[in-house]
């Protein structure tokens, strides 16, 4: 499976902090966001890796990661020519490099503590997404239960009123049918193309399985969660970036 990684976006709710560099190059304890996507990746066993940016920070992301060999993967890049396109936008860009392959998509932001490297062998086709217990579901993707509750029937992007206290976090295994998917996507209410619309259209086809993360997971894209995760993250580095 190959890896993509995306790290777009404008950063709207982390700024002054996002004038100055994209997000995914802020700090986190002692590394530069970007660093523990891409260790949970290769910790997954993928090494071919590709990152999908703005194109005012490419270069500042190729200075930081080169070739990638110092991470111990293969790294290339994509520019999304619009910023604030949306999370599906940007994985569109990786189309040519997955080559109809399956793809692990991660966002850059989002920081595990999980080894998925079981996960990763073990999937095939569909999509498969990774949910979490979380106190504020409203700020994500929540998914909403059948009566067994064992079943989704869909995604709900950050409603008003959660029908689960899960989120989805932003790591997804998808088979090449995503970027078809994505093709028959419109703009949501925020105007951009959501990675929930395209998972719902998974789940419409019962081709969407779920897993429950067990350790930690963080989303350090807001002011409070990124200090939060710095904090977390000092208590126990070796956890999310164990020595290779
Ligand atoms: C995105 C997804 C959302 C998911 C979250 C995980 O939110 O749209 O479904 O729960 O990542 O980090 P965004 O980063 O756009 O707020």
């Amino acid at each position: 499976m190959k890896g993509i990684v995306l790290a777009g976006g404008l950063g709207t709710r982390l700024r002054p902090l996002t004038l100055i560099t994209n997000k995914h190059l802020l700090p986190v304890y002692g590394r530069p966001m970007i660093s523990y996507p891409i260790e949970t990746l290769r910790r997954a066993g993928i090494t071919e890796i590709m990152i999908v940016c703005g194109r005012e920070h490419v270069g500042h992301f190729i200075n930081f990661l080169g070739s990638g060999k110092e991470s111990g993967v293969k790294l290339s890049f994509a520019v999304q020519d619009k910023n604030n396109a949306g999370i599906a936008d940007a994985l569109s860009c990786a189309e040519d490099f997955s080559d109809n392959e399956n793809v692990a998509v991660i966002l850059g932001d989002n920081i595990f503590e999980d080894d998925f490297s079981r996960s990763a062998e073990t999937f095939t086709d569909g999509a498969r997404i990774f949910l979490k217990k979380v106190k504020d579901p409203e700020r994500y993707g929540v998914p909403v239960f059948d009566r067994t509750g064992k079943k989704i029937v869909r995604i709900e992007e950050k409603p008003k009123k959660p029908k689960s206290d899960f989120a989805q976090t932003g790591l997804y295994f998808f088979d090449s049918r995503i970027f078809s998917f994505i093709k028959k996507l419109t703009p949501s209410k925020r105007g951009e193309l959501e990675v929930t619309d395209a998972v719902n259209q998974y789940v419409d086809a019962g081709m969407m399985e779920f897993f429950v993360v067990k350790g930690d997971w963080y989303d350090a894209g807001t002011i409070e969660s990124l200090l939060e995760t710095s904090i977390k993250v000092s208590k126990k580095e070796s956890a999310f970036f164990p020595k290779k």
